[in-house]
């Protein structure tokens, strides 16, 4: 297993996996302009041989944010099935968090997701302490409500107040070879 930020050359790998995993699909243009825009912001998981992707996170910073306060998105997150309760959403999650802060100033990071999708609600609320801000009803496409979750604290400020410890309390049992191999 490989975690590393996604490149230009992942794009087709995550967007097979988007419509693998979600009924949330986007096209080809609209990966690219998140990774040419935010490069630092989205993370692929890769098997072994390291061309297969069996998960992403595509992340943006938000455009004109309303609130006047710049802020992350996570556009779309996803494990391949068998690949799934190994801690990778939530370590792929952390780097794009830091990416975000670090790179682009964002100051905490916004997401929706389906109120039924127990798996995501735990990882998002539970493991990453993101909370609930609001109900958007009949969000998607379906028809389904979406729950509004941040990251309410500054991200910023753990970055520096706390030199990271966040990050690899969130990735602890993630080790990086030099060439960024998980080992
Ligand atoms: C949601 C998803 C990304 C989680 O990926 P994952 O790699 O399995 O998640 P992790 O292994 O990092 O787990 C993170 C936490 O969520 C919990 N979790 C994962 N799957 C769960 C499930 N089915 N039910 C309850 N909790 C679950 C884990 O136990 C872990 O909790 P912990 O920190 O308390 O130990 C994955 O299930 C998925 O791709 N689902 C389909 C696409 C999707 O729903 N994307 C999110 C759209 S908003």
């Amino acid at each position: 297993m490989n975690i590393r930020q996604a490149t230009v050359a992942d794009l087709p790998g995550m967007q097979s996996a988007n419509l693998t995993n979600l009924p949330e699909n986007y096209i080809l243009r609209y990966y690219l302009y998140h990774a040419l825009t935010w490069p630092q912001a989205s993370f692929v998981a890769t098997d072994a041989s390291g061309r297969k992707i069996v998960g992403y996170v595509l992340a943006k910073m938000e455009e004109e944010p309303t609130d006047g306060v710049p802020h992350g998105h996570v556009t779309s997150l996803a494990v391949m099935r068998t690949y799934r309760r190994m801690g990778i959403a939530a370590k792929l999650m952390a780097l794009a968090l830091r990416g975000l802060a670090e790179s682009y100033g964002a100051k905490y990071v916004s997401l929706h997701v389906r109120k039924s999708n127990r798996a995501a609600l735990h990882l998002y609320r539970d493991t990453l302490t993101f909370e609930v801000m609001e109900i958007e009803k009949g969000y998607y496409g379906d028809g389904e409500d979406a729950k509004d979750l941040s990251s309410l604290e500054d991200i910023d400020a753990r970055v520096e107040e706390e030199d990271d410890a966040y990050l690899i309390e969130a990735i602890e049992n993630l080790k990086l070879s030099e060439d960024g191999r998980v080992i």
